[in-house]
C-alpha cells in the first residue's frame, strides 16, 4: 500500500509540480499524491493538479473564518481522503492543533531560506528574499523540515545552498532557489517520510 500524501498549496504551485514529476519518475516509491488541497480558490496550483487528474479540494478562511472550525473542517476532509502524510507545498495558512497533533512528525514543509535565517512570521514568497537581499547575505538557500505549533520551527529535514549575485533581485533570487534547492529538496523529504511510513505500516 502506498503512503497517500496531501499536498497544501496557496500559490502557483511549482514545488507542487517538482513533487509530481518527482512521483512520475519513480522518485516518491512509497507514496502517491492523493489530494491537492488550496486554501486559495485561483491559486495556479489547482489547475495543475486538475490536469494530471489528482482529487482537489479548496478550503479558504473566507469559507470557515473560526480557526477552531477551521481546523476540524481541514483534519475532516484530510480523514475522508485517508491521507498519511502532508506536503505543505507554499501553503501561507496556519495548521491548527488537532491536524498537527494527527500528522505529528508527517508534515513536511519547505521554506525558501536557510532555516533559522530569513524564517517565522511574515518570512513567505517574496518577502523572504528581499530580507535576505536587504541583509547582503551572499549565500541563501531552501529548507525541507518537518512542521510543529512553531512557525518554521520544526526539525530540519534537508537543506540546500544556493548562490546570490551581484545583480539579483528578489524574483531572479527566488527562481534560482527554487530551481536549484527548492524542487530537489521537498521531492527527497517527502520521499524520506513517505518511506518511514510505509516502512512503519509494514512492520
Ligand atoms: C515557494 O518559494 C515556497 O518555498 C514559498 O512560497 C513559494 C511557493 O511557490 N513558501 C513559503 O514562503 C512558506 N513560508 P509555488 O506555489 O510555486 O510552489
Amino acid at each position: 500500500m502506498l503512503t497517500r500524501i496531501a499536498v497544501l498549496v496557496s500559490g502557483s504551485g511549482t514545488n507542487l509540480q517538482a513533487l509530481m514529476d518527482a512521483q512520475a519518475a519513480g522518485r516518491i516509491p512509497n507514496g502517491e499524491i492523493a489530494l491537492v488541497l488550496s486554501n486559495r480558490k485561483a491559486a495556479y496550483a489547482l489547475e495543475r493538479a486538475r490536469q494530471a487528474g489528482i482529487e482537489r479540494a479548496v478550503l479558504s478562511k473566507y469559507m470557515e473564518p473560526d480557526p477552531d472550525k477551521y481546523d476540524a473542517a481541514l483534519l475532516r476532509i484530510l480523514t475522508e481522503c485517508r491521507i498519511d502524510m502532508l506536503a505543505l507545498a507554499g501553503f501561507l495558512g496556519i495548521l491548527g492543533p488537532r491536524v498537527l497533533a494527527a500528522y505529528e512528525n508527517r508534515i513536511v514543509n519547505i521554506h525558501p531560506a536557510l532555516i533559522p535565517s530569513f524564517c517565522g512570521l511574515g518570512y513567505y514568497g517574496l518577502r523572504v528574499h528581499e530580507a535576505a537581499l536587504a541583509r547582503g547575505v551572499k549565500v541563501t538557500g531552501a529548507t525541507a523540515h518537518l512542521v510543529n505549533g512553531e512557525v518554521d520551527g520544526g526539525p530540519i529535514l534537508l537543506q540546500k545552498a544556493v548562490e546570490v549575485k551581484p545583480d539579483d533581485t528578489p524574483e531572479t533570487l527566488q527562481r534560482r532557489v527554487m530551481e536549484e534547492a527548492e524542487w530537489e529538496i521537498l521531492p527527497r523529504a517527502v520521499r524520506m517520510i513517505s518511506d518511514q511510513i510505509a516502512k512503519e505500516r509494514n512492520n
